[in-house]
């Protein structure tokens, strides 16, 4: 295996989600470039159905940290990325892959976090309205756009590990 190879498989092997933080923030060009990880995402037809809100504003972070109780990391966390979809940019006969498409731009974002050293860890949003509603609320969102998650954002404290997930029963070749 080349050196790089080794380095990319590293960082998808060594991702985990990171809920412990240390009081440190984050600086908006690093929130913008992971950004950019998740706009390199792959989308259905191309149609890339996201837009990102990131998040450096303490009293916002805190206000989501007290609304969100699966997201509590908020208040330890130096900033937040929301993933939301852009129901203006669906396409009506195809409107669910949205959901596919935000989901993958979310992954790109927490390998992104990975691989600049930066913890991150995928908070849900949607489905749950009582979640959702709490973020479109706070970050005045227009209607067409629906937030999938909050992803907080932060120096590691390093007391979150990656798992070992392997499992070759969950690999079948050419029939079940
Ligand atoms: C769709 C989705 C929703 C999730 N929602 C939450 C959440 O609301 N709060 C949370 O702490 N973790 C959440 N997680 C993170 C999972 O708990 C985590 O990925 C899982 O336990 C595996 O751990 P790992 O990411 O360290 O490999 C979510 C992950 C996914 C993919």
């Amino acid at each position: 295996m080349s050196n790089n190879e080794q380095i990319i498989l590293e960082n998808i092997f060594s991702r985990k989600s990171v809920r412990h933080f240390i009081h440190e923030a984050v600086s908006k060009e690093r929130l913008e470039l992971l950004m950019k990880a998740g706009m390199a995402a792959p989308s259905a037809n191309n149609k890339q159905p996201w837009s990102f809100i990131g998040i450096t504003d303490r009293t916002i972070m805190d206000y989501l940290a007290d609304g969100l109780p699966y997201a509590k990391m908020l208040a330890q966390a130096g900033g937040a990325i929301v993933v939301c979809g852009d129901m203006n940019k669906i396409d009506p006969n195809k409107k669910d892959f949205w959901i596919q498409d935000c989901s993958a731009a979310t992954e790109n974002i927490l390998l992104a976090a990975e691989g600049v050293g930066l913890g991150a860890v995928w908070t849900a949003l949607y489905p749950y309205k009582e979640r959702y509603s709490v973020v479109q609320g706070k970050l005045s969102l227009p209607d067409h756009i629906i937030p999938l998650c909050i992803i907080p954002i932060g120096q590691p404290t390093g007391v979150d590990l990656s798992k070992e997930k392997f499992k070759s029963e969950n690999i079948h070749w050419n029939k079940w």
